[in-house]
């Protein structure tokens, strides 16, 4: 949530074109009850992306897949994972652990009312639940109504006591049980996800024999070192790696039609801040868009010139007076 936005969603698939992108958890009465359509929003490119749901109301999960399904989202994912006493309130999230034939109520009405594919994010369990035991009877009641892929955030939540941001690091990480899963249910295509901060983590994790990983934090703060070379190491493709440099000229058409329409340029920036984490200029890099970026009337000037100060013979890669499309 507030993270990986439509314009974060674009500057990532600018650096990898096969990975999986997710949005944030957006909950279905927002969308159903509250008609707040535009957090739809997304650019095509974007593609192919997971809209998150967040929710546990069977009918109104079902009204929400609907509308994101028509919007064009490529699947449907539930939150099963998030914390936050907000969260809790509306019994949406890592809650729901304790309830895995309503998480299973939820997925197959949201399986009937749309075509495309129901996924699940789930923890191992929450406060006082034995994960040994929670997290294979989850997957069983949930993969039991047809619902095949997971994404299992291997800690789990303590829902009392702990803020969103400590239960994203201080439960311990257990991926040996996640692993475990994977000879329990085969016919399961199963990610893991939780601390992982690097490519050759992910690849490792990878080749130990999960489906997939899932990478949260790495993937916002350093996406140059984890996301571009992805698409050669993780999805076997030969074109050549993806560059922060080529990402950054090739946001400027996109962010001229943002503030076009009357956006701000921090919106987008504010995404861009890791893209040169440890490269050279890095630190001159983030400096300048965070002091220029909120400043009235900031616009592609200002990359362009943070970007001169990253590697300057780049910038003269930068076409001169490139404007929106
Ligand atoms: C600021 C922030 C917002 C998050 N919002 C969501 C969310 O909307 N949906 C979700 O499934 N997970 C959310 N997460 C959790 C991450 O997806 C991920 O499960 C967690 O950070 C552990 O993975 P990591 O160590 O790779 O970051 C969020 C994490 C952070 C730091």
């Amino acid at each position: 949530m507030d993270w990986t936005d439509r314009h974060c969603r674009y500057l990532h698939r600018l650096l990898c074109k096969n990975a999986l992108l997710y949005t944030e958890m957006i909950t279905a009465p927002a969308l159903v009850r509250g008609g707040a359509l535009y957090l739809l929003d997304h650019s095509p490119e974007e593609f192919p992306v997971a809209l998150q749901l967040g929710g546990s109301d069977p009918a109104e999960l079902a009204a929400a897949a609907r509308i994101g399904e028509e919007a064009g989202y490529a699947e449907i994912n539930l939150n099963v994972g998030c914390p936050s006493d907000r969260v809790q309130s509306g019994t949406f999230g890592a809650v729901l652990m304790k309830d895995p034939g309503l998480v299973a109520e939820c997925c197959a009405a949201m399986m009937d009312a749309v075509k495309v594919e129901v996924t699940v994010k789930c923890r191992i369990g929450v406060d006082d639940q034995n994960p040994e035991d929670v997290l294979p009877e989850f997957l069983a009641r949930v993969g039991a109504v047809g619902v095949s892929r997971f994404a299992i955030h291997a800690r789990k939540a303590w829902l009392k006591g702990l803020s969103p941001k400590e239960n994203r690091d201080i439960p311990p990480l257990d991926y040996d049980l996640v692993h475990r899963m994977i000879g329990l249910f085969p016919a399961l295509h199963l990610s893991v996800n939780g601390g992982i901060e690097t490519l050759d983590e992910a690849c490792a994790f990878l080749d130990a024999g999960f489906d997939g990983v899932m990478l949260g934090r790495a993937a916002y703060h350093q996406p140059g070192d984890v996301l571009c070379a992805a698409d050669r190491r993780v999805f076997g493709t030969d074109a050549p790696d993806s560059t922060p440099q080529d990402a950054v000229i090739a946001m400027l058409p996109y962010i001229e039609a943002h503030l076009i329409r009357g956006g701000r340029l921090i919106q987008i920036t504010r995404h861009m801040l890791g893209l040169f984490a440890g490269r050279p200029g890095a630190r001159a890099w983030r400096r300048m868009l965070s002091e220029g970026a909120p400043r009235d009337g900031a616009g592609p000037e200002l990359i362009e010139a943070a970007l001169a100060q990253v590697q300057p013979s780049e910038a003269a890669r930068v076409p001169l007076g490139c404007r929106a499309v």
